[in-house]
């Protein structure tokens, strides 16, 4: 296996340079510094048509709806605004008033939270026109209540899913706090009925990371969501959430849309209903690097740990959920043996790890890294912690926008 398995069009080596689109990331490392976030516009596009693709092909009728969480670079949500190609999926006032601001009609947007508080149905009165997906009977009451006579989509869990890891399962065997399970959807559906707001739309989220052997599961959760839409002759909408994953690892086969549109186009059919989705990493992950700079690297009880100026606090996916990045020097060494290695941030914390057991050619201090596949849920979900949350931020539009 090479250890450049992660190499694929638009991120590759010219001249033993790591590019990303057209830019030489150790020229934008020189004026930028680190740590640094650089996504590349032309595949988030590249990457939210190829699902509109799939789903046509299909003639599967369908809305895309951002998931505002993975990523909020306000360079790069103005960006899918004005592709005008999906509306945003947001899970929290502030996150309808980013949209809001950025020019998201509130037609464009979904919201779909859990422990709504009554200012946040405050927020959504406001908001008349931004579809809310109620994922408990006691949001349902108190929105009813407040907002007499507004359709509303209702979040179930069918108690049936599947993720990449166990913290990103959103239904399953573990009951969690997510959606109306069945034993209570009859109770909700009365209450909807008795308090006057029509359900016309049915949502769930099985959990994210989702890929092409996972897909059996996804057809047989997408069987008992039957037995949920039945029972409400007005739904004509289903929201079936985001989870669509991406390759991490080399052996990976990813997630092959045109057999997930063949499931998804089934069911549609079948139920009656237009599909709604709301993708986050697949749009975004594969789209951005973070650039670090190797500060350490040391021998320590025969592991050959390389240090970098970022945290887990930057990038959370290996030390939350065990998701790999792959690594990128930002300089080809061909003359540099290939080693096994351990790459670790600068927060004082043990889970504090980007990777272990990566195989690549080594590095030296002062070298700089890209952190492949660390476009969605970085930035959005960094914090302060040690005090170390200063990044930097660039997209990188295409030729004909720039
Ligand atoms: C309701 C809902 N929709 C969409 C998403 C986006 O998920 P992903 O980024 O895995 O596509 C999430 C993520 O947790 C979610 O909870």
């Amino acid at each position: 296996m090479s250890v450049h398995w992660w190499i694929r069009e638009g991120l590759d080596y010219r001249d033993g340079e790591l590019h990303l689109g057209q830019q030489n990331l150790a020229d934008l490392v020189k004026s930028a510094g680190t740590p640094t976030f650089v996504y590349d516009a032309s595949r988030i596009a590249a990457n939210l048509e190829r699902i509109h693709t799939a789903l046509d092909k299909y003639e599967v009728e369908h809305d895309i709806f951002f998931a505002l969480k993975a990523n909020r670079y306000l360079p790069l949500v103005t960006f899918l605004k004005l592709m005008g190609r999906c509306g945003l999926d947001v899970c929290s006032p502030n996150e309808m008033r980013l949209g809001r601001q950025l020019g998201f009609h509130e037609e464009q947007i979904v919201y779909t939270n859990t422990s709504v508080s009554n200012e946040d149905i405050e927020w959504l009165a406001r908001h008349p026109r931004v579809h809310v997906n109620v994922d408990s009977l006691s949001t349902l009451r108190r929105l009813a209540t407040r907002c007499p006579g507004r359709s509303i989509g209702l979040r179930i869990n069918p108690q049936m899913g599947v993720a990449y890891h166990d913290h990103l399962a959103y239904s399953g065997d573990k009951i969690t706090k997510f959606g109306i399970y069945e034993d209570r959807f009859n109770e909700a559906l009365a209450l909807a009925s008795g308090l006057g707001v029509p359900v016309n739309t049915l949502h769930f989220h099985m959990g994210s990371g989702y890929m092409t052997s996972d897909l059996a599961q996804f057809d047989q959760v997408l069987l008992r969501i039957h037995q949920f839409v039945k029972q409400c002759p007005a739904v004509k909408t289903l929201d079936i959430g985001g989870g669509l994953g991406v390759p991490l690892r080399p052996d990976d086969e990813g997630l092959d849309l045109d057999q997930w549109a063949t499931v998804v186009a089934r069911h549609a059919r079948k139920m009656g209903v237009k599909i709604q989705l709301e993708p986050g990493d697949y749009l975004l992950k594969d789209v951005g690097v973070l650039l670090v700079e190797i500060n350490t690297v040391e021998e320590k009880r025969g592991i050959l740990f390389v240090g970098v100026n970022a945290g887990f606090n930057l990038q959370n996916s290996y030390a939350y959920y065990d998701m790999p990045y792959a690594f990128a020097p930002l300089r080809h060494d061909p003359a540099a043996p290939i080693v096994r290695l351990t790459i670790a941030g600068n927060i004082n914390e043990a889970i504090d790890v980007f990777g272990e057991e990566i195989e690549m050619h080594r590095p030296v201090e002062g070298d700089y890294l890209a952190i492949v596949n660390a476009g969605g849920y970085g930035s959005s979900m960094s914090s302060n912690h040690c005090m170390r949350g200063e990044y930097n931020e660039y997209i990188l539009f295409p030729d004909s926008l720039a």
